[in-house]
């Protein structure tokens, strides 16, 4: 996979050199650049940004550098556009064998493991750090029109400085469910937020048995794998019920199977529709 990066600090990215990220890299698993968005301004002052039309505090990030760079490294040519702002382009097709441009932002759609697993299939992922208040609106309308897979996420209900941050944990997320990425794939399978069935983990425990007078559960020491599976899968509708119960509101009650179910109603929960829904009582 292809990988470029681009912002006003792309040293931030030399962190990215380091474990099974910069092992994919040594492999050639991920080719990675992080540009200098500066480096393609042309004024002594290499600025990137300009106060908002309709005015308001801060910067907004300049719409030609941004489309200088882009177009390098999307391979494409300025187009003159005759678009007032007032129509929304639908989005193209998702192609992963063409180029996806992402740009992080807090006021954007939710950055979610349904995501990560789609974008570990793309070959080429060009990322755009925002910084001060945002990039011109433009910028992804534009190569959105130019027939681009262009994305806008959000990693969660906070503001950050810039998108630096939400680029690393998006990379991260996507780059680890790629094929040979990870020494052991199984790891990935029973992982929080996986498959249709997204529930929290179960607690994880390593030797010794006691620790500080702290024991495990007997059942993970039966040696009986069913009893175990069980008991995890218990744990894992027990801590979604009690921190995520939004998550098992999408769960789809056609994929439980009869011991879910047991679990699910003891907890009070209602599964006889589509979805599982809290008893009023
Ligand atoms: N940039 C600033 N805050 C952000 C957030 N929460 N998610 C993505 N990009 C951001």
């Amino acid at each position: 996979m292809k990988i470029d990066i681009v912002s006003v600090f792309p040293e931030y990215f030399k962190a990215l050199d380091v474990g099974l990220f910069g092992k994919a890299i040594e492999r050639g698993l991920l080719d990675v650049s992080a540009h200098d968005l500066r480096d393609w301004t042309h004024d002594v002052h290499h600025s990137v940004d300009d106060t908002p039309v309709g005015g308001g505090a801060g910067m907004v990030m300049k719409p030609e550098v941004w489309a200088e760079c882009l177009d390098d490294l999307l391979g494409l040519e300025p187009v003159e556009m005759a678009d007032d702002g007032s129509e929304t382009p639908d989005p193209p097709e998702a192609d992963l064998s063409k180029p996806v441009l992402i740009f992080p932002n807090p006021s954007a759609p939710l950055f979610t493991q349904r995501d990560a697993t789609e974008l570990s299939r793309a070959g080429h992922l060009v990322f755009g750090c925002g910084r001060y208040e945002g990039y011109d609106a433009r910028i992804p309308r534009y190569y959105r029109a130019q027939g681009v897979d262009v994305r806008e996420y959000s990693i969660g209900d906070y503001v950050l400085n810039g998108g630096e941050v939400a680029v690393s944990v998006m990379l991260e997320a996507i780059t680890r469910l790629m094929p040979g990425f990870m020494g052991n794939p199984d790891s990935i399978v029973e992982e929080s937020y996986t498959g249709s069935n997204a529930l929290l983990e179960h607690y994880q425990y390593t030797k010794p048995a006691v620790w500080r007078g702290m024991g495990v559960p007997d059942v993970l020491t039966s040696g009986d794998h069913g009893k175990v599976d069980r008991f995890r899968r218990d744990e894992a509708i027990a801590h979604t019920d009690r921190l995520r119960p939004d998550l098992i509101e999408r769960l789809d009650c056609k994929a439980l199977n009869k011991a879910d179910r047991k679990t699910l109603m003891a907890l009070g929960w209602e599964v006889s529709g589509p979805h599982p829904r809290k008893r009023a009582d």
